[in-house]
């Protein structure tokens, strides 16, 4: 790779500790994807940030990151952590889980951090533009960045983006290249245009594409149901990237003639649908995978207003980021009444497991993730589905 003056004095270890090990992970990434330099990023979003997920091992290496002086050096967001930090005894959360969390957030806080734990930082906290380099971890959020903004970031993992969030710079391959971000096969989607059905499309595209780069035709995302069909492609499969006909800034930039063209219609969606649904009740309903936007905690609070659960064995947990929290105070009252308006946290990354065994939502990703990452059976329903659940 090629190196310039400044990078290779960072690399003999004369800018300290951190960032010398911050360049050694960027450098040793690039030269297993066949990068020939570094470029300079104007964001990076952090994974790895729940206890659950990094344990004491990931404690100890952000300890040992604070100890070496690291500091990022351009805006960064963490994603969700393990818990509400005001409400974690709700969540069913051990006080020692709970302190070894509050020290995470603390470590990267202390890096330069902000610590506002939301894996939807797009909508306020962290907003690429179109071509904007950046290193982004969490699958939802990049491919989002990536797809609906334009902006450019490879999947990175969660010690890749501290790492380039260090330095400032990551190495420059993959989807950072005008080449790599080039449609590979092209969905012709029949969708009903519900939230829902979005997240579904997402969950058949993953099954039947895996990876690569598709074209969608036929779909006209808002936000909401674009950040949903990118968890869900992102969880099914590892897509990172994509477009939409007409939708997307960088959709028209391409020749798509020659392609592979796949439907994508009634018969996958309930196949998608068949994969994700193996429990007919529940014992938890968590909603905001991912996060809740403003408009969908309105959305949600005006279906429930007047309404009454009629459940009591049956939780609600409503996930967003403390910011949407904030500014949506006649929503959470609303919402308050049938559970808790958690912030910064959500279903997954939290330990639910222990305290639940089956678990409804209605996101691809989350009705992926719960059975492999939190020992449930799930149940993933349209949200007026899934409170007929409960009332
Ligand atoms: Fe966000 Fe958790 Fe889903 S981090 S995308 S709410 S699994």
């Amino acid at each position: 790779m090629d190196f310039t003056r400044e990078e290779e004095a960072i690399l003999r270890g004369e800018e300290g500790e951190g960032k010398r090990k911050a360049m050694e992970l960027v450098t040793a990434l690039g030269k297993i994807y066949g990068a020939e330099d570094l470029i300079d990023i104007t964001s990076a979003h952090l994974s790895g940030a729940s206890y659950k997920t990094i344990g004491d091992g990931g404690l100890k290496y952000l300890e040992d990151m604070v100890a070496g002086g690291a500091m990022v050096s351009v805006p960064s967001t963490l994603n969700p952590v393990g818990m509400d930090r005001g409400r974690w005894a709700e969540m069913h959360i051990s006080p020692e889980f709970a302190e070894k969390q509050l020290r995470i957030i603390e470590l990267y806080g202390s890096m330069g951090i902000k610590t506002t734990c939301s894996c939807t930082p797009y909508t306020g906290a962290n907003v690429p533009t179109l071509g904007d380099h950046v290193a982004w971890a969490e699958s939802s959020a990049l491919s989002f960045v990536n797809s609906y903004i334009g902006a450019r970031t490879n999947r990175e993992g969660g010690p890749g983006a501290l790492a380039a969030a260090i330095l400032g710079k990551t190495a420059n391959y993959g989807l950072h290249l005008d080449e790599n971000r080039r449609p590979t096969v092209v969905i012709d989607a029949d969708i009903d245009g519900s939230v829902f059905s979005y997240s579904l499309l997402g969950q058949a595209v993953g099954m039947a594409i895996g990876g690569g780069v598709p074209y969608f035709k036929g779909i006209d995302p808002c936000v909401e149901e674009a950040k949903t069909l990118s968890a869900a492609m992102a969880a099914s499969g590892s897509v990172a990237l994509w477009h939409a006909e007409g939708v997307t800034p960088e959709a028209g930039n391409h020749d798509i003639s020659g392609l592979e063209v796949i439907h994508i219609g009634k018969d996958e969606l309930e196949a998608a649908y068949s994969k994700l649904n193996t429990v007919d009740d529940v014992q938890l309903i968590a909603l905001g995978c991912p996060h809740l936007t403003e408009k969908e905690m309105h959305d949600i609070a005006t279906f429930l207003k007047g309404k009454r659960k009629v459940r009591d064995d049956v939780e609600i947990w409503f996930c967003t980021s403390a910011e949407v929290r904030e500014r949506c105070p006649d929503d959470v009252r609303i919402m308050e009444e049938f559970g808790p308006v958690l912030a910064d946290t959500c279903m997954v990354v939290a330990p639910i497991e222990g305290t639940f065994e089956r678990t409804g939502t209605n996101s691809a990703k989350a009705g992926n993730y719960l059975p492999t990452l939190c020992s449930q059976k799930a149940m993933c329903r349209d949200f007026v589905k899934l409170m007929e659940v409960v009332m």
